[in-house]
Formats: C-alpha cells, structure tokens, sequence
C-alpha cells in the first residue's frame, strides 16, 4: 500500500508488439497517411511500455503481429475480456476486420471457455470500460448502440451507455479512464450533454481534465489502482493525479499517437473467471 492508502493490484494484460505499424489509411482526425512513421520509434516506445508494466509486476501475454493490420498495436480493441468470458470486436471498419479472427484463435487456443465474436459493431475496451461492477459503454463514432444490450446479455452486467461527440475523442478510452473500482476521470467536453450529466452523477469526486491533456491523449491511461501509466505529455492530469495520491508514470507514446493511440489502446486487460471458493467445491 502507498503512504496515500492506495494499492496497486496486479494485472493480466494481452499486448502486441507494433511490427507492422503504420497510418496508411485515415479512420480518426489523428491519423494522416502522408506523415511518414518510424518503426523502429514505434518499437523502442511500445516495448518501454511493455517493460514498465513487467516492472509493476502485471503479467503480460502477447499476440503475435498480422502483416497488413497496421493498427493491431491497439489490442485493447481486440476484445472485451470478463469473468473469464470473452466478447471479441466487431470492427467498424473493413482495414481493421482482419484483427478479430486473430483474437477468436488467440483465446480459442488459451482455452478460454465462451469465446465469441459481437453480433454489433463494438471495438472492444476502446468503447467497453469497467467500473466497479458496471461497464461504461461509448458510441457515437465507432461501437453500435446495439452493441450495449448485446454485451449486457453476455456478461450480464449493467451497462451504462455514453455518447461521444467530439471527433478526435472517438473512443471511449479516449476521453475517460477507469483508476480505481470507483473511481474515474475524464474530459467532460468530450461527452454529449446528457452524458456528461449522467457522469457528473454517478461520478461526483472524478478527476476533470483540461483539453490540453485530453489532446495529449492523457486520458488514454492505464491504472493498477495506484500507478496511472500515461503519456508523459500530459502534465496536467499527472499532477491532478498525485494530488489524489495516485503514482502517475508518463510514458513517450508520441509514434503510436500517429494512429491516435497511445498507453491504454495497447493494453487488453484479461479478467479470467473467478476462483471458485473451495469450501463450495462439489468434489468435497
Ligand atoms: N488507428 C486506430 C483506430 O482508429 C487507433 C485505435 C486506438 N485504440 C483505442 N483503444 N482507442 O481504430
């Protein structure tokens, strides 16, 4: 536990190395195919991120890399992955399709049990975030509406829809980030104004961030519950964070965020099914 009383809690997350990264195509303001990228930056970044999260102690599975997916580094738009059941993404659009019959064999393989493919276009946790017990869902740019009852059913979990409406803030992971089981923040001009009343409700402590770390993509961050993994640009938010007594760690993602991605499009967190209580053990 950290002198604030915050403790961090190891994870299990699914990576994938950005071999193949490129901006060939446009599907977010972000990315402009005429500006040249350079793997080898993409490389040495992404895997400093992958070596912080093996520092913190979380266990790091990676997928292995498709020729001509130049966006599957954003492996949290693979799938959304809880109490063992996983939902993989239905992508919006067609250059990125090729990504979800890696992700059905990926788990298929691991011998994860309820593997399925979205009936409705959902991306994944770029739209899918959990907060405590309850998965925030974004829409407006990429996942379908739909998408919000269908996960509803699979995971049987409340599901609480938000609506996104600011272009460069197309995903939901973009403009809000889970830091602990209840706690949240985000940048509220990103969200349409019901939904910013919805989340001034349910949130009223949260952490609101200045455009200019949204822009930074600040709020594309990864929590343990006390360490917050996120872009080192983002200063504003970093501090915000201590002041709540969080461990924020910036980190240097500014190749990836060629393709509007940084720390937490990377990261797929694995929440395998509960143990069972072995006092509840039928065997004994
Ligand atoms: N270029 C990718 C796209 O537009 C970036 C995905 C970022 N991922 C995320 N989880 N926000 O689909």
């Amino acid at each position: 536990m950290s002198q604030s009383g915050r403790t961090a809690r190891p994870r299990h997350y699914l990576m994938c190395r950005p071999h193949y990264f490129d901006v060939r195509y446009s599907i977010n303001p972000w990315m402009d195919p005429t500006k040249p990228t350079v793997t080898e930056t993409s490389l040495s970044q992404w895997k400093r991120l992958h070596d912080l999260f093996v520092e913190l102690g979380h266990r790091i599975d990676l997928i292995e890399p498709v020729p001509d997916l130049p966006d599957m580094v954003f492996a949290a738009n693979g799938a959304t992955v809880l109490d063992g059941r996983v939902l993989v993404a239905r992508f919006r659009h067609d250059y990125r399709a090729g990504e979800s019959p890696a992700y059905l064999d990926w788990f298929a393989e691991r011998g994860w049990a309820e593997v399925r493919q979205a009936e409705y276009v959902n991306e994944g946790e770029g739209d899918f975030l959990l907060v405590g017990d309850t998965l925030l869902a974004g829409s407006g740019f990429r996942s379908d509406p739909r998408s919000q009852q269908e996960a509803q059913e699979f995971f049987g979990r409340q599901v609480l829809g938000l609506t996104l409406v600011d272009p460069r803030f197309y995903h939901l992971d973009t403009a809000l980030s889970v830091l602990d089981r209840d706690e949240v923040m985000y940048y509220p001009a990103a969200f349409s104004p019901e939904s910013r009343d919805v989340l001034a409700e349910r949130f009223p402590d949260a952490i609101l961030a200045e455009e200019a770390d949204a822009a930074a993509f600040g709020l594309n961050a990864v929590s343990d519950g006390l360490h917050v993994v996120l872009p080192e640009q983002a200063r504003g938010l970093a501090a915000q964070l201590a002041e709540r007594g969080f461990e924020p760690i910036g980190v240097d993602l500014s190749e990836l965020l060629k393709a509007g991605g940084s720390a937490k499009c990377c990261t797929l967190e694995l929440r395998p099914a509960p143990e069972p209580l072995s006092g509840s053990d039928p065997a004994r």
